[in-house]
């Protein structure tokens, strides 16, 4: 079994940083989702993140960085990215650190095991207290930054606690894998990532941080993807799946479904806004009106549902709007 620590002990901070000095890998709580963390710069130690995970080798990594002191984040991302466009300062000014990833031109020699391949690469500096921790601690040996996927295995559920973590790499062994528990992520689903490696904003996956409020922050418009967008695999259509089955209907249609089969519903387990009603030994969860609210629990109960051993989970769509879009995406994702 990894090893998992209290991440309130400083000492183990400091465990955790020397791992990734040596190579090894941690799993590290961020806003966001844990993140399978390694040196970017050891390309061994990244290799680790792609076998443990079992994910292609040419699917990129995010590089996560520590916040910098006097808010110069041109200069913090200069040593992994040739060229930053003004407008991708502009996103970093206002929302680093913080749930967005920035796709830059890569300078040439660097990360180049964690980019996969692409000319570009992912940086993100997380808001989470742990994390930043962590990568500062880890700077002060030597590692300037940390390739971190989401810490599940290739095309699951993310993780959003330590425990989901473990879970997933249970067959990893205490040296091989030390997870730093920081409790359960305050945002709950992956960093919104925008395109900055091609001369205007591109939006590569939604997330919490909405397109009206990059927009806002750089003032350009933020383009859609299209297939020439790089490879990522968070926006394969099929991604975030539990075991079970899971198909997005609406209230309406739910409720319907859920009368005709009465007691042979068991074998569903349901999520959903609207109150629903169900025969006894249904697993019914209230879904709520919040997207935030909902995004922070969303993969811990797709986990849960699963684990009751359902071979379906009806899930009800979300509703319009911008605020659900990262809810809806991982959503329509799951059900692919
Ligand atoms: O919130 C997050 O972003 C979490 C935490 C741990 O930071 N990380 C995460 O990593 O979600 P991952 O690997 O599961 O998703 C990263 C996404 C992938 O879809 C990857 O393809 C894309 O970022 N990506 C990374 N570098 C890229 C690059 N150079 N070009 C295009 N896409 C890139
Ligand atoms: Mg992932």
């Amino acid at each position: 079994m990894p090893l998992v620590l209290n991440a309130s002990d400083p000492a183990a901070i400091e465990q955790a940083a020397l791992r990734l000095a040596a190579g090894g890998l941690v799993g590290m709580p961020t806003e966001t989702v844990y993140g399978l963390a390694a040196d970017a710069g050891n390309a061994s130690a990244v290799g680790g993140i792609f076998a443990a995970k079992g994910r292609p080798s040419d699917h990129p990594l995010i590089v996560h960085i520590p916040p910098v002191a006097d808010g110069d984040w041109r200069a913090a991302v200069a040593p992994l990215a040739r060229d930053v466009p003004d407008f991708a300062v502009a996103l970093m000014n206002a929302f680093w650190p913080g749930p967005l990833t920035l796709i830059l031109p890569r300078r040439p020699g660097v990360a180049a095991v964690a980019a996969g391949g692409q000319d570009s690469v992912g940086v993100r500096c997380p808001a989470h207290p742990v994390a930043q921790a962590l990568l500062a601690a880890a700077r002060a040996h030597g590692v300037l930054g940390v390739a971190a996927p989401s810490a599940n295995r290739f095309g699951r559920v993310s993780p959003t606690t330590a425990a989901h973590v473990a879970e997933e790499f249970a067959a990893l062994g205490d040296e091989q894998l030390l997870i730093l528990d920081g409790g359960a992520c305050p945002v709950g689903i992956e960093s919104t990532i925008v395109d900055g490696s091609r001369g205007f904003p591109v939006l590569l996956r939604p997330g919490m941080v909405t397109p009206a409020q990059i927009e806002a922050a750089c003032g350009l418009p933020l383009r859609e993807r299209d297939e020439t967008a790089p490879r990522a695999s968070g926006t394969l259509a099929s991604h975030y799946a539990p075991r079970a089955r899971v198909r997005l209907m609406d209230a309406g249609p739910l409720q319907t479904a859920l009368d005709l089969l009465g007691a042979q519903a068991r074998h569903i387990a349901v999520y959903a806004r609207s109150p629903l009603r169900a025969a006894g030994g249904v697993h019914l969860r209230r879904m709520p009106d919040d997207a935030a609210q909902t995004a922070q629990e969303l993969f811990a109960v797709l986990r849960e549902l699963d684990a009751t051993g359902v071979k379906l989970i009806w899930v009800e769509t979300p509703p319009a709007g911008a605020d659900w879009d990262g809810v809806r995406d991982r959503l329509q994702r799951a059900a692919a």
